[in-house]
């Protein structure tokens, strides 16, 4: 039997195979509301046959999202939204972990609410690829830097977001934390030229992206949790630069028990389990 189809037993989690649908952005959701609907329901039930499903990436505030049609797990309305999700899922016999995702710069004020400027760790323009909207792709504009307290109430953010996803029935999270989005803008040192704690030396960038994918496996319960990363992206260039960060497969690189690792989309080829290091189910 192919290793694939090998059930994977875990300290907190079981799965009947060991493959992973990858995260995956389907732009379904209400733009207004950010509630995801019937169709996602569906869409994500006719997939319960993974031996894991990692939603789409879903945004913990509303400057967090990225594009039209992106889910939010803030609101009472998108907490309702997903507990139709993960019971469709689960009555289909699937497993189905929420991922935490926070775009940044990575977005446009056609997309956020009353025209908002997108925010980053500092003012650096992405200057390759124009940005997809619901009025089409439009070149990015400078986003605006994170005041310290902004970045700390983001991470909160991500805290109580891996929370509602527990009350909305999710078996776990992933935190984003690859594709240059908020996190790795905060890892790399060229999109992250702040002077706080949340810049500077090496671990001042790692800061963010340790602060909000800790308290989402402390805040989400017995649930598992992920952080998903990958190594510099070329599609938005400027996050190349991470020079003394390591990361990847099995990011951050030590004491494994005591931190959130790997990526959704490396099932089989780490030979650990299918998605993560740390996962258990929350029900
Ligand atoms: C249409 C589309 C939407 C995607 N949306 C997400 C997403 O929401 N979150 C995420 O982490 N990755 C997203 N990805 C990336 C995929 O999960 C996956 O990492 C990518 O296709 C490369 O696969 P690999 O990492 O196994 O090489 C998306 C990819 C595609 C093609």
């Amino acid at each position: 039997m192919s290793d694939l189809l090998r059930p994977y037993t875990g300290p907190h989690l079981d799965l009947p195979n060991r493959i992973a649908m990858a995260p995956m952005t389907r732009g379904r959701a209400d733009d207004a509301t950010g509630v995801p609907g019937p169709p996602t329901a569906q869409y994500y039930a006719q997939r319960a046959g993974a031996g894991l499903i990692v939603t789409e990436g879903i945004y913990p505030n509303p400057l967090g999202k990225g594009g039209p049609g992106v889910p939010g797990l803030v609101t009472n309305a998108q907490v309702d939204g997903w507990r139709a999700v993960t019971g469709a899922v689960h009555a289909a016999g699937g497993r189905i972990f929420a991922q935490l995702w926070h775009v940044g710069r990575m977005t446009h004020p056609v997309t956020l609410p009353d025209g908002a400027t997108p925010v980053a760790p500092s003012a650096v323009r992405i200057g390759s690829a124009p940005i997809f909207t619901r009025d089409g792709l439009v070149p990015h504009v400078v986003p605006r830097p994170l005041t310290t307290a902004e970045a700390e109430t983001t991470i909160a953010d991500f805290a109580n977001e891996a929370r509602a996803a527990i009350r909305a029935g999710f078996d776990g999270v992933e935190v984003h934390g690859a594709n240059g989005y908020l996190i790795q803008q905060f890892l790399a040192e060229n999109t992250n030229r702040r002077t706080d704690r949340f810049g500077g030396s090496r671990s001042g960038r790692l800061r963010f992206a340790l602060d909000a994918s800790r308290p989402s496996r402390t805040r989400s319960g017995r649930s598992g949790s992920a952080c998903g990363s990958h190594p510099a992206t070329r599609r938005t260039r400027s996050p190349s630069r991470i020079r003394g960060v390591r990361t990847g497969r099995s990011w951050p690189p030590s004491n494994r028990a005591a931190s959130p690792t790997c990526t959704s989309s490396s099932a089989g080829r780490t030979g650990r389990s299918p998605t993560c290091g740390r996962a258990g189910r929350a029900r």
